[in-house]
């Protein structure tokens, strides 16, 4: 599958004029993430882990002891920021610029991988996925984080139309509060991956 550059050049150039205020525009949400991100990094098992969209590294406080962390963004603005993070904080982690739809590492390198709402601004997240699971190991996992439409039909009602779950693949039109929106796919627990693997959807942030 080849990559949309106009698409992905698109999104850089969003994140990029967006650095400068991204923590600034996220100050009231980051209230309700914060025990998300705890919860997800808690079922990290490393030791080996890529962070792919990074952003300012609103993560950086969660990363468990004794992980030895790649993280990567496609966008320079939102790295440097992540980069002050990471001096300010004193945590140890590898920052390069990277796509998660075409990662520059060789096949199963790591033992996990971690994506917090950056899928929905993924031009093609099947592609990244594909790639998650390329350099992810065989038994490793793929965390992710992602604003998905409420379960509760009020809640939902406001979040826009969605698709529901089903088949080989799960489907949805999701509503980010940091963007318009978009839709994406990912595999399905044993549908189209290696044996032993899944795709762990771990929040709904949209209620
Ligand atoms: C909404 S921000 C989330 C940042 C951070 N993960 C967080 O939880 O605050 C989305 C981030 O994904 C990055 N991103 C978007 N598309 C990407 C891609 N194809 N590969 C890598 N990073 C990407 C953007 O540059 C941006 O920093």
């Amino acid at each position: 599958m080849a990559i949309n550059t106009n698409a992905t050049e698109r999104t850089r150039a969003r994140y990029e004029r967006i650095a400068p205020l991204y923590d600034c525009i996220e100050t009231l949400a980051e209230r309700r993430h914060r025990l998300w991100r705890k919860r997800l990094w808690s079922l990290v098992e490393g030791p080996r882990v890529l962070e792919v969209g990074v952003g300012t590294g609103k993560n950086m406080s969660y990363y468990p002891e004794g992980m030895e962390i790649t993280a990567i963004d496609l966008t320079p603005g939102m790295l440097e920021r992540a980069r002050q993070r990471a001096e300010a904080l004193n945590v140890s982690v590898d920052l390069r610029l990277g796509d998660v739809q075409a990662l520059d590492f060789l096949d199963n390198r790591f033992d996990d991988a971690v994506a917090t709402f950056v899928f929905c601004s993924v031009p093609d997240p099947l592609l990244g996925l594909q790639e998650l699971e390329r350099v992810v190991k065989p038994g490793g996992h793929v965390l992710l984080l992602e604003h998905v439409r409420s379960a509760n039909p009020v809640v939902g009602g406001t979040h826009g139309h969605a698709q529901s779950p089903g088949g080989a693949h799960h489907g949805g039109k999701h509503q980010p509060a940091h963007g318009g929106k978009c839709t994406s796919q990912w595999s399905a627990p044993g549908s189209g991956g290696k044996p032993g693997r899944g795709w762990n959807l771990q929040a709904n942030c949209g209620a």
